[in-house]
Parts: structure tokens; C-alpha cells; sequence
């Protein structure tokens, strides 16, 4: 099933439109498509109030379990609030200076606590050749002392930074190509099982215009989305659109 992410990210101001938002994506949420909406901590409660088939995600979680750490908020407090996935590495908090030590670890923590982690990875520079590596480097850091039986519940979002807020996606093309070198690093990680239900995200610039070819070029799984999951009309779209590529087997041959 293809999975949509909504990132919220530091919106709306209040809880009032952040429920009026969830409500219309609960409302157009397909049975077909798996939808999760990341709302902000203070607005978790009452996002989950209305969402019956889509699912409650967070944008953020501690590297700490409990005890003396002002202004975070847990792995544990999450799974408990009801959370299901939770993005970790996004480039915005990377930037805030996030490195790949804390991302590994908020990894850790999140999927220990039996939440599903949507990892995301994404070069700052395509022309920079190294960028493959860098995402390889990326995803093993991140993945580093997690064991196979939790790696099932990883989700990886490439999202380049360039694509990310600036209205210039990357191609379906160059998602193919991405989509299928992360499967490879997940291959070469932890087999043929993980790999072959591994679900790839594309985020950054995603509208209801670009959504479709993402799906029938990119190879993806699913998209996680900033501004459009604001809207609900775009996102109701985009839904829609996820619902048409429906379900896809894949199957590795080696
Ligand atoms: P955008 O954000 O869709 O607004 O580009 C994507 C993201 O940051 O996940």
C-alpha cells in the first residue's frame, strides 16, 4: 500500500485549523492508501481526536528516554500519545544541527519503542558527484546497531535539499535511479526480506501536478509532503492519485 506523510512542520499557529486540515485529509483518506499526518507535539492530541483511518505521525523525538531533558519529548511519550510513524534526519533539523551520531540514535530509540521511523536522507548538491555516497553513508549511519527485525519498520525518504521547500523537484528519473540504489543499500544491509519490503519515499516540491509520475516513472512508494498537506484540496488530490497506483509487488531477483 503507498503511504503519504504529511509534514506539517512548524504549522498552523492553532489547533482549531489543525484539526479543520486533519479532518478534510481523514475525510478524503482511501482505504487503499496509507496516510499519515505529522502534525506539531501541542496539536498531536487533538489531530488524533479526528483521524479514524489515517494515522497519527510526529516530526521529531528525543534521543533521551526520560529524566532531566527540558523540551523533549520521548520515544515512549509518542508510542503512548498514539503515534505510529516518526520522521527522524529531516534536513531541516539536520540543518539546526542535527548530525548522523543524534539521527542513529533517535533511530534507535524510535524503533525500539516500537514506532515505525521514516528516515530521511537527501544530498545538499547533485552536482557534487559524491552525492551517491553521501546517501549511502547517510542511510548506513543512520541504520547503524539496527538489528533485522526492526529494519522492517524503517520507511526511507530521499528528499534532496534543493527539492525541499524550493518549488524545483527532482525528476522521476533520477527518483528510479535513487529508488533502486536505496533498496540495494538495504540489500546489502539486511537481505532479500527487508529489501523487498522496503518502502521508498520521494518528498520535496511534491504537488498534486507532480505527484502521479513519481508513482508511475520514480518507483516510489510514497511521498512525503511539506506545503501541499496543507491544503487540503492538493492533498485530497494527491491522495487520490496514490490510490490509482495502488498496490505494486515487488520481487528481487538474485
Ligand atoms: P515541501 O517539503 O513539500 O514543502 O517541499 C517537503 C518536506 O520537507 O518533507
Amino acid at each position: 500500500m503507498k503511504l503519504l506523510v504529511a509534514n506539517w512542520k512548524l504549522n498552523p499557529v492553532s489547533v482549531k485549523e489543525a484539526v479543520r486540515i486533519a479532518s478534510s485529509i481523514e475525510a478524503a483518506s482511501d482505504k487503499g492508501v496509507e496516510v499519515a499526518v505529522c502534525p506539531s507535539f501541542v496539536h498531536a492530541a487533538a489531530v488524533k481526536g479526528v483521524l479514524k483511518k489515517a494515522r497519527l505521525g510526529a516530526q521529531n523525538v528525543s534521543v533521551a528516554d526520560k529524566g532531566a531533558y527540558t523540551g523533549e519529548v520521548s520515544a515512549r511519550m509518542l508510542k503512548d500519545a498514539g503515534v505510529l510513524y516518526v520522521i527522524v534526519g529531516h534536513s531541516e533539523r539536520r540543518k539546526m544541527g542535527e548530525t548522523s551520531d543524534v539521527v542513529q540514535m533517535k533511530v534507535k530509540k524510535a524503533l525500539t519503542a516500537g514506532l515505525r521511523v521514516i528516515l530521511c536522507v537527501g544530498e545538499e548538491n547533485r552536482e557534487d558527484h559524491g552525492y551517491v555516497s553521501f546517501i549511502k553513508e547517510e542511510v548506513v549511519s543512520a541504520l547503524r546497531g539496527t538489528p533485522q527485525r526492526l529494519a522492517n519498520n524503517v520507511v526511507i525518504a530521499y528528499e534532496p535539499i534543493w527539492a525541499v521547500g524550493s518549488d524545483m523537484p527532482d525528476t522521476p528519473a533520477s527518483m528510479l535511479e535513487m529508488a533502486i540504489y536505496l533498496r540495494k543499500i538495504m540489500f546489502d544491509l539486511y537481505g532479500k526480506k527487508v529489501a523487498e519490503s522496503l518502502r521508498v519515499l520521494y518528498g520535496g516540491s511534491v504537488i498534486a501536478k507532480n505527484a502521479a509520475a513519481f508513482f508511475t516513472e520514480g518507483g516510489v512508494d510514497g511521498l512525503l509532503v511539506g506545503r501541499s498537506s496543507l491544503d487540503p484540496k492538493q492533498f485530497a488530490k494527491i491522495i487520490k492519485i496514490a490510490g490509482q497506483n495502488g498496490n505494486k509487488e515487488l520481487k528481487i531477483n538474485n
